[in-house]
């Protein structure tokens, strides 16, 4: 690999923090952390993934003030619409712009039960609406133990992608479950393995051009002191950050890796 320029792309998921006014506030902070250090806007995609009840806000926002970062929800529902209570359609984040959806965060597989069905689902539910599923895959402590690194990640991207396009427009995570949160992050050299053997399977369930093209990003304790050694790595492409893209500050010094990528 190495030959394939693939944009990086850090993403921010929020989680279940900040209501929409605190919403506001933030994407202004951040928008102008950048500018005041002259980011090279180009040179990096920017994703933001607020709760629902945030998405309209910040929407309208970066339409008018003409910001430039990508939408994107944590979560959608498998069905397009009906009788589904409290469920969010595909159909609707896609009126609302959102570019990305995160499907099957650990979160959700482990508090909602979401199964690699349920996640399968919910990928073709977002590529029907030409929103890119943003697929999260990775090992609990136990896995790693018993099967090592990759043997889990591996199991759920191939179940992920059953039946889907062999030129469909995907984003992956690879997210060790013991690495979220816990300020515990992979080494880079353990990110690029798992995110190696993940391409490879993007390259047999959809295409070597799928494969050469999709991002795979590294989420898990990513901080702004951490972020440059996984980017170095061939396969990684970027990063879903939690906790580090609640702070403006922090993250903008992520967003700007390559500034200190060659140290
Ligand atoms: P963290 O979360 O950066 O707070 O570890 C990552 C994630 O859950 O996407």
């Amino acid at each position: 690999m190495g030959t394939v320029s693939r944009l990086p792309l850090i993403a921010g998921n929020w989680k279940m923090n900040l209501d929409h006014l605190q919403a506001v506030a933030l994407v202004q902070k951040l928008y102008w952390a950048l500018k005041d250090a002259k980011h090279d806007e180009a040179s990096v995609e920017v994703a933001l993934f607020p709760p629902f009840t945030d998405l309209r806000t910040v929407q309208t926002l970066i339409d008018a003030d003409k910001i430039p970062f990508a939408l994107g929800a944590q979560d959608l529902s498998t069905h397009d619409s009906g009788a589904y209570t409290g469920e969010v359609s595909g159909a609707f984040l896609a009126k609302l712009e959102a570019q990305y959806v995160i499907i099957g965060h650990s979160e959700r597989r482990e508090y909602h039960n979401e199964t690699d069905e349920v996640v399968r689902d919910k990928v073709h539910a977002a590529l029907r609406h030409g929103i890119t599923p943003v697929i999260c895959v990775g090992e609990t402590a136990e896995d790693l133990e018993e099967h090592g690194a990759a043997a889990v990640p591996v199991g759920q991207l191939e179940k992920a992608l059953e039946g889907v396009a062999k030129d469909a427009d995907i984003v992956v995570a690879y997210e060790p479950v013991w690495a979220i949160g816990s300020g515990q992050a992979a080494t880079p050299d353990q990110a690029q393995d798992v995110c190696q053997k993940l391409r490879d399977v993007v390259a047999s369930s959809l295409s070597e051009e799928a494969a050469a093209a999709t991002r795979i990003l590294y989420g898990g304790s990513v901080k702004s002191s951490n972020i440059a050694g996984f980017l170095r790595e061939p396969d990684v492409d970027g990063a879903l950050v939690g906790g580090a893209s609640l702070q403006a500050d922090e993250f903008a010094a992520i967003i700007r890796f390559q500034k200190h990528v060659g140290v």
